[in-house]
């Protein structure tokens, strides 16, 4: 018993040492999520569950209906404060009908006038999202013009200067200009373009996921997922496309462990995947609703409003984490009530075996590590 803890305690030792040189902080870590009526902080380090932290009390209460009274936001279900109302926010593109200014997707560029989303003075777009559906935004020096995007054959640098149903890749193997092409359309071992897409939605391809595959090295490859729950020391470790490293926030099942984390899946590379955001991209276009992934679930736009159950089928095909974007699960578990949120905390968490001492949390606290493995070499030598 005691030698195999001792094996364990050297082998954590060394890890720790090999941390305090090259700092292994390196798995991410999700916002918690609260109950309502749990203890809470006001600064957001934690979320509230369809809740909000009252800054007074301290405790999580659960966010209200359309038109009841507001302070702020995120008191509300609808996702804005409106007029000292639950109401909508962030939801009108360039172009679209709106309320007041916090309608507009860009109120520190745009305003509502006479009920439009319209650039303020002297402010032009910056990317594309600033513009209306099928527009790009071309900057040039200090200002940028919303022109139309191109359709199939159409010159593009990235996919947002395609129409919103095709992606920015190469009409075939041998070509080395890009052009917009139709997503999905390119198999095994085909050229494809390799461009990252942080807002619009992330397997929206050209290599045909539903036959797995992902782009690597402008190839068409097989996404080769790792097998859910495994223990991971960085994102490195997880090789499937769009997999993370979350760190496994419970000490004494790192001990156990060894490892920081658990390979996270953010997004999924399938068939079933690929009908589905079809079948929602199909309902976009057919009602001009521009498309990414915050007006997904905007409340009062576009996409919501015509093709609610399409866009909330979605939690099948990505994970929601809220590691960067405070608040946004819960406009998706808002927007969305059939919402399938994945803790990976307590979907991975594993049965402790022997009875582990602490993981100092950090790697300025080797002392107790230390003292252990000293305990470790004087039993060894004493052949205990
Ligand atoms: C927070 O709680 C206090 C005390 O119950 C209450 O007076 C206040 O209105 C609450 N604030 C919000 C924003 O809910
Ligand atoms: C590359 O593709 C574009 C768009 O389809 C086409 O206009 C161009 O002629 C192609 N170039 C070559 C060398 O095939
Ligand atoms: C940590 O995990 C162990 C074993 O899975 C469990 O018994 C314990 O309650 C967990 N601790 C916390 C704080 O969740």
């Amino acid at each position: 018993m005691i030698k195999m803890n001792c094996k364990f305690i050297n082998y954590l030792f060394v890890i720790l040492v090999i941390c305090s040189i090259v700092n292994c902080q390196q798995c991410s870590t999700d916002i918690p999520l609260l109950a309502i009526g749990a203890t809470c902080k006001a600064d957001q380090t934690n979320i509230c569950k369809l809740g909000y932290c009252n800054s007074t009390t301290l405790k999580c209460v659960a966010q209200k209906a359309k038109d009841s009274a507001c302070t702020a936001n995120n008191e509300c279900l609808t996702g804005g404060c409106v007029s000292s109302k639950c109401g909508y926010i962030g939801y009108a593109f360039l172009g679209d009908d709106c309320v007041d200014d916090s309608s507009c997707v860009n109120p520190t560029k745009m305003e509502c006038t006479s009920n439009i989303c319209a650039f303020k003075s002297g402010q032009s777009c910056a990317v594309a999202t600033d513009c209306a559906n099928n527009q790009y935004c071309k900057v040039t020096g200090a200002t940028g013009e919303c022109l139309a995007s191109s359709d199939v054959n159409g010159a593009c640098q990235s996919r947002y200067d395609c129409k919103e149903n095709l992606v920015c890749s190469y009409s075939d193997n041998t070509n080395t200009t890009l052009s917009c092409q139709l997503p999905y359309t390119k198999q095994a071992g085909d050229k494809c373009n390799s461009e990252d897409d942080p807002s619009r939605i992330p397997f929206f391809y050209d290599c045909d996921i539903s036959k797995g595959l992902m782009c690597s090295n402008s190839k068409c490859v097989a996404n080769s997922v790792s097998q859910q729950c495994s223990l991971c020391m960085t994102a490195t470790d997880c090789k499937g496309y769009g997999e993370s490293c979350m760190c496994n926030t419970n000490s004494s099942e790192v001990v156990e462990l060894g490892k920081a984390g658990f390979c996270s899946q953010g997004v999924y590379i399938t068939s079933a995947c690929k009908t589905t955001f079809t079948e929602l991209m199909t309902c976009a276009v057919d009602n001009n609703c521009p498309m990414n992934q915050r007006s997904l679930f905007t409340q009062g736009g576009c996409l919501q409003t015509n093709c609610n159950t399409e866009a909330c089928k979605m939690s099948s095909c990505f994970n929601v984490a809220d590691s960067t974007s405070k608040g946004f699960i819960n406009m998706v578990l808002s927007a969305c009530t059939n919402y399938k949120y994945t803790d990976i905390q307590s979907e991975c968490s594993v049965p402790i075996t022997v009875t582990p001492s602490p993981l100092p949390s950090s790697s300025s606290s080797l002392l107790p590590a230390l003292t252990l493995w000293f305990i470790c070499i004087i039993l060894a030598i004493l052949k205990i």
